[in-house]
């Protein structure tokens, strides 16, 4: 038994750098959590860099290892996490280990990156789409798009804040009653916008923050942004504004670390991609103080 919970995260596992379960699971660990990783690829490093090497968990793969935990009565999750899932067998894989966990936890919260592009590039393949629209964001408790992939998965077009708060109330309609944007870029600000929504009646609750660009390119913030709405809203089940705020505080002070980091060593941050200074930013994950605060709707 665990205060927090047990999650397991099922992520990308590089050998070296922040991305995947390698930029999730330390974070989740550190706000109390019993973690289970489950690596659905094992790369040398991230994507971003000119080459990388490795194995790619499939859907059978995958299964197998849900059926030794079974078999020894350790399937039972408070949280399941997912990230980037790169082919529609594998996401119909997870979608049985939905099931199947909510056959043990009935109470099970599926916590999910919609991870399909960024900026108007889509990174999987185009068929995940319709799986992600009518089989993940139904069973989904959060979702954590991104502006692209809200896009891609309601068929708006973000250009407001109303828009933004628009394809959340189309999103809740599907599914999740937790919504959050994790970025968007409107009218020339960066914001994160949130939408909880509570009881099938009342409308929803939301919220926008609004995030200082710094100017450099990081890997792994998606996926540790993620990490911490989940850990926080957690421990604030009722207050998404304020899990937000932990969330993107914490990731602000580890970005300006990362960056005063490179910096020091020399390194010109606005040229090439970071890797985030994530063991080194602990007491910022354990203990943020909130710089960035919630405005409602
Ligand atoms: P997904 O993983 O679903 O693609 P995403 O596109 O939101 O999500 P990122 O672009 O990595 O992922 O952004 C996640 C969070 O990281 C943002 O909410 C923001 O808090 C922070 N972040 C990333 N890059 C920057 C930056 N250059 N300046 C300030 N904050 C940043
Ligand atoms: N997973 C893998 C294997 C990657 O190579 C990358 C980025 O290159 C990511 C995940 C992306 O992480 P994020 O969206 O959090 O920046
Ligand atoms: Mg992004
Ligand atoms: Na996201
Ligand atoms: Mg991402």
């Amino acid at each position: 038994p665990s205060d927090t919970g047990r999650v397991l995260s099922i992520q990308s596992h590089t050998v070296q750098g922040y991305v995947g379960n390698k930029s999730a699971v330390f974070p989740l660990q550190l706000l109390g959590f019993d973690v289970d990783p489950i690596n659905s690829v094992q790369f040398s490093n991230h994507t971003g860099y000119p080459t990388f090497r490795g194995q790619v968990l499939d859907g059978k793969q995958l299964w197998d290892l849900i059926e030794g935990l079974e078999e020894n009565q350790l399937l039972h999750y408070t949280h399941l996490l997912t990230g980037y899932i790169g082919s529609v067998s594998f996401l119909e894989t997870v979608l049985q280990v939905v099931d199947k966990l909510r056959s043990v936890n009935p109470d099970l919260l599926y916590v999910c990156d919609p991870v399909l592009g960024d900026e108007g590039k889509l990174y999987v393949p185009q068929e995940l789409i319709s799986v992600y629209q009518q089989k993940v964001v139904p069973v989904a408790s959060m979702l954590t798009p991104n502006q692209f992939e809200v896009e891609l998965l309601t068929g708006l077009r973000i250009t407001s804040e109303q828009d933004g708060l628009t394809a959340c109330n189309t999103l809740h309609s599907a599914g999740p009653r937790k919504v959050v944007i994790t970025s968007a870029l409107i009218e020339g600000k960066l914001l994160l916008i949130g939408s909880h929504k509570k009881t099938e009646e009342q409308p929803p609750e939301q919220f926008k923050i609004e995030i200082p660009k710094i100017p450099a390119y990081f890997t792994g913030t998606g996926d540790l942004m993620t990490a911490l709405l989940l850990g926080w809203s957690n421990k604030y089940p009722d207050n998404l504004e304020k899990a937000a705020e932990l969330a993107v505080s914490s990731l602000q002070a580890l970005l300006k670390r990362t960056v005063e980091d490179y910096k020091m060593a020399g390194f010109d941050p606005s040229t090439s991609s970071l890797e985030i200074r994530l063991i080194q930013s602990q007491d910022e994950i354990r203990n943020p103080s909130i710089t960035c605060k919630a405005v409602k709707y």
